[in-house]
């Protein structure tokens, strides 16, 4: 069973988790704490390390009678699991974290812990700790989703090793300023840097926060669900009416829909075949990624929506294609109306020879 990893953190405007204070800074506005809430709610378990526990002290427990209504409504436990990370296992069993809520706490640790601490939480014991191995045994205990809420270290731990799926960044509009306070990560070797951005797949206000939807890009994925697009096409019969083009859907929760030109209509499109098989499965496409072999369409005369519209309508949050769309029918405009959109596009030039050879009975 794949996790789903969430991070999400708030800073200040230059970069800072915390200031030196002895006191838990508040970042968030209202607004963006009932967000965080809410996310807190959709997720099987929440992470936090150490540090933060000995800092901050927090509870992290769900008490929205709304939010734990709604998790019984999707057949989730009320209560969220709590899971600390302490290569140490220095933890204090009087501790929020331990003390309050219901549901079941998790330790990993280094080293074996105090007889209190073994009373107050399942205690899972490593010689080494990684973001892969925390996931690899939530998951061997049922839970999909996880929420890693810092601090600083933890952050470095996953986005070092690449163990992301969506990123919710909060930043308050005020600086810190101050040198030694934690800063949102640490020095490491990132997944994701100047060669290997991230997409930003949104942005919103909530009060005077400014909240950074991001969606961490994986280039073996990328080729991976690209190549799936590219076998897809090769099942569609070649007519020198159309090009044969596959599509794939990736939704935020890793369901995948394929489909391919003309699959089950003469009039229809791979990404229309893609998404109305998500539709028919009830999929969530916010936010979703669909990959295609080609520039999705701006402009269709047997239809009344083109699949870039169709795209933006849905609320996709990112698109990746192979090869712009030739001038053969028609001038596409797909792309540049998608970025305007504010969605994410990304061209996978790689696969481009590709996806012509496939179209040789057009572009021969
Ligand atoms: N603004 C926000 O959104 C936000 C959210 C959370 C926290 N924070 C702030 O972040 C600060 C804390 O950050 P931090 O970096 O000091 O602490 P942290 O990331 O919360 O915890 C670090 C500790 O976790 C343990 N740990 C981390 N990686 C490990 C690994 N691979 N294996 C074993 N143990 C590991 C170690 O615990 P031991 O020391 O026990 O060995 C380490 O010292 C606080 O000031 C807090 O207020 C801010």
């Amino acid at each position: 069973m794949q996790m789903k990893v969430i991070l999400s953190a708030a800073v200040s405007l230059d970069g800072y988790l915390d200031d030196l204070s002895p006191n838990r800074l508040k970042l968030s506005s209202d607004e963006d704490w009932a967000e965080v809430k809410k996310l807190r709610g959709r997720c099987d378990a929440i992470l936090v390390g150490a540090g933060t526990v000995r800092k901050d002290n927090p509870s992290l427990v769900i008490r929205d009678e709304g939010i734990r209504s709604a998790r019984i409504a999707a057949g989730m436990d009320p209560d969220i699991v709590k899971v600390v990370v302490s290569r140490s296992g220095d933890l204090d069993p009087d501790s929020k974290f331990f003390t309050e809520g219901g549901g079941r706490k998790i330790v990993f640790t280094c080293r074996p812990v105090a007889t209190e601490l073994k009373h107050a939480a399942d205690i899972v014991v490593s010689p080494q700790i990684t973001a892969a191995s925390i996931c690899a045994e939530l998951s061997s205990r049922g839970y999909r989703s996880l929420m890693v809420e810092g601090g600083s270290t933890v952050l470095t731990m996953f986005l070092t090793e690449g163990v992301v799926d969506e990123f919710r960044l909060a930043v308050a509009p005020f600086f810190v300023g101050q040198a030694g306070a934690p800063r949102l990560v640490g020095e490491g070797a990132f997944m994701w840097n100047k060669d290997n951005r991230m997409v930003t797949a949104g942005v919103e206000r909530q009060g005077d926060m400014t909240v950074i939807h991001l969606i961490p890009r994986k280039m073996d994925e990328d080729r991976k669900y690209m190549r799936m697009a590219v076998e897809a096409s090769r099942l569609c019969v070649p007519s020198p009416t159309c090009y044969c083009v596959g599509a794939v859907v990736v939704t935020g929760s890793g369901d995948i829909y394929k489909g391919y030109t003309h699959e089950t209509g003469q009039a229809n499109h791979a990404e229309e075949e893609a998404i109305a098989k998500a539709l028919a499965a009830g999929a969530d496409l916010a936010g979703a990624t669909i990959y295609s072999t080609m520039e999705p369409c701006s402009t269709r005369s047997s239809k009344p929506r083109s699949c870039s519209r169709i795209i933006m309508d849905y609320g996709f949050g990112r698109v990746v294609y192979a090869l712009r769309e030739p001038a053969c029918f028609v001038s596409c405009e797909g792309d540049g109306m998608l970025r305007r959109a504010g969605i994410a596009v990304d061209v996978m030039d790689e696969f481009g020879p590709e996806v012509v050879e496939i179209n040789s009975h057009l572009l021969g």
